[in-house]
């Protein structure tokens, strides 16, 4: 605890105190200088700091924060990490690309409200809130969010969940909020003994109809799908479970994804540089064990088969082009690079449009949204007249499957379709009248 920089304000004001309220001060004063040096308080004031060697704590004791050295590093850094976990598994750091090269950093929060990372006398780090506070308080939460607050107001006019690192906690929103124009996304740490960001990053698009990605530096890697209501459609395996309950929500405002935990117990979610995976860890008998991770299979690599195929992890070889389209290069695809896809069969002509139909796919993780576009109030029928009557579409289906509702469509060529072999999807592709046969769709 330093607390020279507030001494001299202080002194003079005791001046002018009688002894008895003096006492007092000093009494506050000692029990907060104890309450801060065992780690006991959970929140700091514009008149306080946290040196290197404090620690705030959340009052339920799940959460630290304070500074810390990464693996076999010496730089300092200002953290949040779970307290009771022998391992120190760090969640959140803030000055990730400017670490401290010794023991003088210090938080700071000034008397608006914005906090500083100091290290003698030049900023490292800095946070600045929405609007200037009267009343500002720093405080640890138990969810291991660290907000800024302002009197009794609840609202946060900063908070860290908002500027994640690498890991998702449960109760953080993934994803954007559209009106401030904040991308709520997750980036890995270089390595273990430096948390700057790495090229491993896992955001939200906010296309039409967004989905998440996992990106090694320009590339996509994994795709989630899009949201059907239920889950991802690329993620059959999200489903209801007594560890947490999770939601989607996509509006004017907002487009992200949280969980929320259902019981009491320590669970992370982190992008790994080391082996480009997203994965969920739960904290169980000592040991942090994985509980999952995306992607799963190597149908999961984005777009491996190209064009109008799909992927069947159980198959072989893996990718087959859709009923009513063959290999663009067929010697290419017969020595397994599946990288240019299939084409149709029969080409469309646009003057022919309206005598086009559709085939019904099923069990699909939906194509790439990139060129999507998405009406939550249409049906399918009137989903199916939408897409016919403009020759780009190439695809519909219903943007939710709770209830078959909405409509989604595709424009141009439908890339990174997976074959499920249960809790897939329908999709249904523009086709030639001649590929139709018996399975038209009306
Ligand atoms: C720490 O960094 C400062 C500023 O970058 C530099 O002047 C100083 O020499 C460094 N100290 C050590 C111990 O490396
Ligand atoms: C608080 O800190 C911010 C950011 O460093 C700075 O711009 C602002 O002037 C400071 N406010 C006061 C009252 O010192
Ligand atoms: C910071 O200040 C301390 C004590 O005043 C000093 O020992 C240290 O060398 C300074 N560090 C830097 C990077 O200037
Ligand atoms: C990242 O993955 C590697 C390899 O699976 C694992 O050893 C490591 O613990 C993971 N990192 C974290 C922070 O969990
Ligand atoms: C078809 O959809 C595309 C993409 O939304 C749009 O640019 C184009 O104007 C549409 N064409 C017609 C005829 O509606």
């Amino acid at each position: 605890m330093d607390t020279s920089s507030t001494g001299t304000k202080e002194v003079k004001s005791w001046e002018s105190m009688d002894l008895l309220s003096s006492i007092l001060v000093v009494t506050n004063l000692l029990f907060f200088l104890f309450k801060i040096s065992y780690g006991v308080l959970d929140s700091i004031t514009p008149s306080q700091r946290l040196s290197d060697g404090d620690t705030i704590v959340s009052r339920e004791g799940n959460f630290v924060l304070g500074f810390f050295s990464p693996g076999s590093s010496k730089n300092r850094y200002l953290g949040i990490w779970h307290r009771s976990i022998p391992d120190q598994t760090v969640v959140w750091v803030a000055n990730r690309v400017h670490p401290i090269n010794d023991t003088f950093g210090i938080l700071m929060i000034n008397s608006t409200g914005n906090l500083n990372v100091i290290q003698n006398n030049s900023v490292v780090w800095s946070a600045s809130t929405l609007k200037e506070a009267q009343n500002p308080l720093l405080q640890l939460l138990d969810n291991g969010n660290l907000v800024v607050t302002d009197g009794n107001s609840e609202d946060y006019l900063w908070q860290s969940f908002d500027y994640p690192s690498d890991t998702m906690l449960s109760g953080m929103k993934f994803g954007w909020d559209l009106k401030r124009g904040l991308n709520r996304r997750f980036i890995a740490w270089k390595n273990w003994d430096d948390p700057s960001p790495g090229n491993f990053i896992m955001e939200m698009t906010h296309h039409n109809y967004p989905e998440a990605y996992l990106w090694q530096g320009s590339t996509i890697y994994f795709r989630s799908g899009p949201w059907n209501g239920y889950r991802f459609s690329g993620l059959p395996g999200l489903k209801p479970n007594p560890l947490f309950a999770f939601k989607f929500v996509f509006n004017q405002d907002e487009a992200y994804f949280i969980c929320t935990l259902k019981q009491s117990l320590h669970t992370r979610s982190l992008v790994n540089q080391t082996n480009s995976m997203f994965q969920r860890f739960t904290w169980t008998e000592q040991s942090w064990k994985l509980h999952s991770y995306h992607p799963t299979d190597f149908c999961d690599t984005y777009a491996l088969c190209g064009a109008y195929a799909r992927c069947l992890v159980t198959d072989f070889p893996v990718c087959q082009c859709l009923n009513g389209f063959k290999p663009k290069s067929q010697q290419r695809w017969d020595s397994m690079d599946w990288s240019q896809g299939c084409a149709r069969n029969k080409r469309l002509s646009c003057e022919e449009k309206s005598t086009h139909g559709f085939l019904k796919f099923s069990g699909l993780k939906l194509p790439d949204t990139t060129h999507s576009w998405l009406n939550t109030k249409m049906n399918l029928k009137e989903c199916r007249a939408e897409c016919l009557n403009n020759c780009s579409c190439m695809a519909y289906t219903n943007s939710d499957i709770r209830e078959g509702s909405g409509c989604a469509i595709w424009f141009g060529d439908l890339v990174d379709i997976k074959q499920f072999p249960a809790g897939g999807q329908d999709l249904y592709i523009r086709m030639h009248p001649s590929e139709l046969g018996m399975s038209l769709i009306l």
